[in-house]
């Protein structure tokens, strides 16, 4: 899976690039990312879901260089922070297509929000509905009432967001989601323009997709029935699975619309309601196969069980998602040929725990070395968002690659970076 290929010589190429060429140049760890694949994936779901909207989750992966590709293929922009506004600001990106989300935005967030002006702010508390109705804002800000639907996508508990239970949203269940409408409603100087969803990250179940999009319409048809409002936009989050490794299922555009637009379709032709705007929020879908990290061999060895382990140059700072979520990931050998066989080993990273894994089953070349390169493929999305300075390891760059050229979006963290913060 994942955006290189190998070419004839052995050589892994992203975007025209060999991988071992952007280490040399870039220096590794290193964050690579295919922008022909991004924006062939953002015309994907626009083609998929044609006239309805496509928000891009900017919490995957953002820069202004990622805003800029985002805004220019037409996509909306979903955005949790004052931070991650000001990047979409700084790139230029229209205030109309932006979301803004997040369970306890702070009067910063909010602020910021406000004064850009974002097309839509997604509520998730009666705190945050009474502060933004004693905020006085020209035009009325337009608000969708986060829901939590109560459907479960099945996947990991850490990302799993449309059950009762966890911190986000309004509970459709216990009545609180109609409760929220009811206070939006009651605010003259707020306009609901609809509802959203999301049921979690990483699901490949499109039943869930199908049952949240039903329960979504239904709630729309109480919404009408109750205030004889017909609310024109329903927004059912994003969560669309990838493969990570061979043979993992993923998630195509073309069959999840069909299910989603489908039952949200009949749903509203069975209330008789007209079908809403449907605006869908996918991230990782987007960005996850269109990175690849290089990293560096610094150390081979075995522990004491006589297993192999390869140790790295980066680990859990770059990539935290094994240690969080069990995520796994292949690696591969590049910029040499391999002698031998292959074995199965480790792969380590150079952080001070013991749970800094990055790999626990890769197969790599049973002559792997100290100066060897290996590439981890898919990891565009929550890598770089994610990544630390721990150990005081400063934070890779990202180098765009697009037809045989590259281009840095993203500079290598330096020590001068790491003591600007440092003040005392
Ligand atoms: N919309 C909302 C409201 C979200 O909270 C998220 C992700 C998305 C859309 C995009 O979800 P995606 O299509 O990327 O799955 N750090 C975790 C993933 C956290 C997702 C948080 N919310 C990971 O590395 O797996």
């Amino acid at each position: 899976p994942g955006t290189a290929h190998l070419r004839a010589d052995g050589e892994l190429t992203v975007g025209g690039v060999p991988l071992t060429e952007l280490a040399r140049r870039y220096g590794t760890p290193l964050h690579v990312v295919d922008e022909e694949d991004v924006r062939r994936r953002c015309r994907a779901f626009l083609r998929a879901f044609p006239d309805q909207e496509v928000a891009y989750a900017g919490k995957a992966f953002l820069c202004r260089g990622m805003a800029r590709w985002i805004a220019e293929e037409g996509l909306s922009l979903d955005v949790c922070s004052a931070g991650e506004l000001a990047v979409a600001r700084a790139a230029g990106f229209p205030a109309e297509r932006i979301l803004m989300h997040g369970n306890a935005k702070t009067p910063g967030d909010l602020g910021a929000a406000l004064s850009y002006g974002v097309g839509r702010i997604v509520v998730d508390s009666f705190g945050e509905i009474t502060r933004l109705a004693a905020t006085v804002a020209s035009p009325r800000p337009r608000l969708l009432v986060r829901v939590t639907p109560g459907v479960d996508g099945h996947t990991h508990a850490a990302v799993t967001t449309g059950t009762d239970g966890q911190k986000f949203g309004f509970s459709l269940s216990s009545g609180a989601a109609a409760e929220a409408v009811r206070r939006v409603l009651g605010q003259r100087g707020l306009d609901l323009a609809g509802l959203h969803c999301h049921l979690g990250s990483q699901i490949t179940d499109l039943d869930a997709f199908d049952r949240a999009a039903r329960r979504m319409v239904a709630l729309l048809a109480a919404v009408r029935d109750e205030h004889g409002v017909t609310l024109p936009q329903l927004d059912l989050g994003g969560g669309f699975g990838i493969a990570y490794r061979a043979g993992e299922p993923d998630l195509d555009p073309g069959p999840l619309a069909e299910r989603m637009l489908g039952a949200a379709r009949a749903a509203c032709a069975e209330h008789r309601l007209p079908v809403p705007r449907i605006t869908i929020e996918p991230g990782r879908a987007i960005v996850a196969r269109a990175g690849v990290t290089v990293y560096r061999v610094v150390s081979v060895k075995r522990d004491a069980a006589g297993g192999p382990l390869v140790a790295v140059d980066g680990g859990m700072s770059d990539n935290p998602r094994p240690s969080l979520y069990g995520a796994r990931y292949s690696v591969r050998l590049i910029g040499r040929r391999a002698a031998g066989g292959d074995r199965v080993v480790t792969v380590v990273g150079r952080h001070c725990e013991a749970g800094d894994v990055l790999v626990r089953d890769a197969t790599l070349p049973a002559d792997v070395r100290p100066g060897d390169l290996l590439a981890m493929p898919c990891t565009g999305a929550y890598h770089h968002s994610m990544a630390s300075n721990y150990n005081l390891v400063g934070r890779p760059p990202v180098v765009a690659v697009r037809a045989g050229a590259a281009r840095p979006l993203v500079r290598r963290e330096t020590e001068e970076d790491l003591l600007r913060r440092d003040v005392g």
